[in-house]
């Protein structure tokens, strides 16, 4: 699986992508907002966890690394997960090395990629979750057209404290409304 936009590479990770996940992962400011930063064991489990996946029938994961030609190395992530199968909804997440931040990759990396995912994968909705206070995570959802849905009261448990967490989404019809792609 690849996917190629005017500035980055999406692409299926590899067992060779383990040291600069390891690197993008095991940093503090990654985990202002998520789970503590895991462990090498943990980030190993995730890797091959991704890689497992790609061989699924059907697949209902797509982790992709986010790459900047022509360098190979992987500075993010962009993923769609399979949510809800009876509506085709589907979960799309980011996260981007904290050096190219601001730099437009998450939304170019999640604009490609839900694009595909309307067209290939004959999705309904596609939904997202962030931490309330991840302002960056919120105006990446913006930017594509997402719309609010809500704001889940005391959903994460993160620095021993409840948080709250938003949920946008955007319909296929406000997809191709929104980005001029109508027949
Ligand atoms: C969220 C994340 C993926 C964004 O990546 P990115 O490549 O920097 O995103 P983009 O450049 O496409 O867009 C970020 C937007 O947020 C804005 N932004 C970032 N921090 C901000 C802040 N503190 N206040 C206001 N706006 C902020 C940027 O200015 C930009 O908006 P703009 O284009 O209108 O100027 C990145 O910050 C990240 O990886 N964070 C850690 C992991 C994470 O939280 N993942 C999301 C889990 S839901």
């Amino acid at each position: 699986m690849e996917l190629i936009t005017p500035r980055l590479k999406l692409r299926d990770f590899i067992k060779a992508d383990y040291p600069a996940f390891r690197d993008m992962n095991s940093r503090e400011e990654m985990h202002t907002f998520e789970k503590v930063p895991p462990s090498e064991n943990e980030t190993r489990e995730t890797l091959e966890t991704a890689i497992r996946n790609q061989d699924d029938i059907p697949r209902t994961t797509f982790k992709l690394a986010i790459t900047v030609p022509p360098d190979n190395t992987v500075r993010g992530l962009i993923k769609l997960t399979r949510e809800w199968e009876a509506i085709r909804q589907w979960e799309v997440g980011w996260a981007v090395h904290p050096q190219e931040w601001g730099r437009g990759y998450a939304t170019e990396a999640a604009w490609f990629a839900m694009d595909w995912a309307f067209r290939e994968l004959m999705v309904h909705r596609i939904i997202a979750y962030c931490h309330a206070d991840n302002i960056a995570s919120v105006r990446v959802m913006q930017k594509l057209g997402m719309q609010p849905e809500g704001r889940l009261r005391e959903t994460r448990w993160l620095n021993k404290q409840w948080c709250d967490e938003y949920v946008y989404a955007i319909l296929e019809k406000e997809w191709k409304l929104t980005n001029n792609l109508l027949d």
